[in-house]
């Protein structure tokens, strides 16, 4: 089957995320923005998307398109400060259509976050968010930032996309 990576990042570790997937795969990469992105030519689709403000950046992207794609095969990589686990969950079931999500496999990478390089506006309301975050950890994240960036991380992304790409008609479950 024949596939593509369609991300959106706000500062650029999802698109780097979605370079190295590309490299390692030989899919085309496209950014949502780019208006000649159109998912309609392929088979299955790799969606790339940062969590911003509890919300999956690519979601409207979805809403959008989700006639042309909703009958496709998903992979979806995540890329967020928090970890897999509950929170993030949640911020999914907040961004997009329950059965997209029961459809979609989902990957959860983490990413990056440089005070330095954010707008005004994230960088105060990150600030506040961390003045009032009760959780140590993420509160110090938001402040200060990190870094999270792996690229071995994308291993399980790459193995779903061999398996589309060797499948000839119906993919796996
Ligand atoms: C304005 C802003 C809001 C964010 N909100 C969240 C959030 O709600 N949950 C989370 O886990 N990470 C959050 N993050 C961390 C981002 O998901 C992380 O920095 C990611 O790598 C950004 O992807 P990008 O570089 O492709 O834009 C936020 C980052 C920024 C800059």
């Amino acid at each position: 089957m024949n596939g593509a990576i369609f991300f959106s990042s706000r500062y650029g570790s999802t698109a780097q995320y979605a370079g190295w997937i590309s490299d390692a795969t030989a899919l085309p990469v496209f950014d949502v923005n780019d208006a000649n992105a159109d998912p309609t030519y392929y088979d299955f689709l790799v969606l790339g998307s940062p969590v911003i403000y509890h919300k999956l950046l690519i979601h409207k992207w979805v809403k959008r398109n989700l006639i042309r794609i909703k009958a496709k095969p998903i992979i979806m990589f995540t890329v967020s400060g928090a970890p897999a686990g509950q929170k993030l969950d949640g911020w999914i079931a907040a961004s997009l259509p329950g059965d997209f999500i029961a459809r979609m496999t989902h990957v959860a990478l983490r990413g990056r976050q440089n005070p330095k390089d954010l707008h005004f506006y994230d960088r105060m309301m990150l600030i506040i968010g961390g003045l009032i975050n009760p959780d140590p950890v993420a509160r110090r994240e938001e402040m200060e930032g990190f870094d999270f960036m792996d690229k071995a991380s994308i291993a399980p992304v790459v193995k779903l996309v061999q398996q589309f790409q060797s499948t000839e008609q119906d993919p796996p479950t």
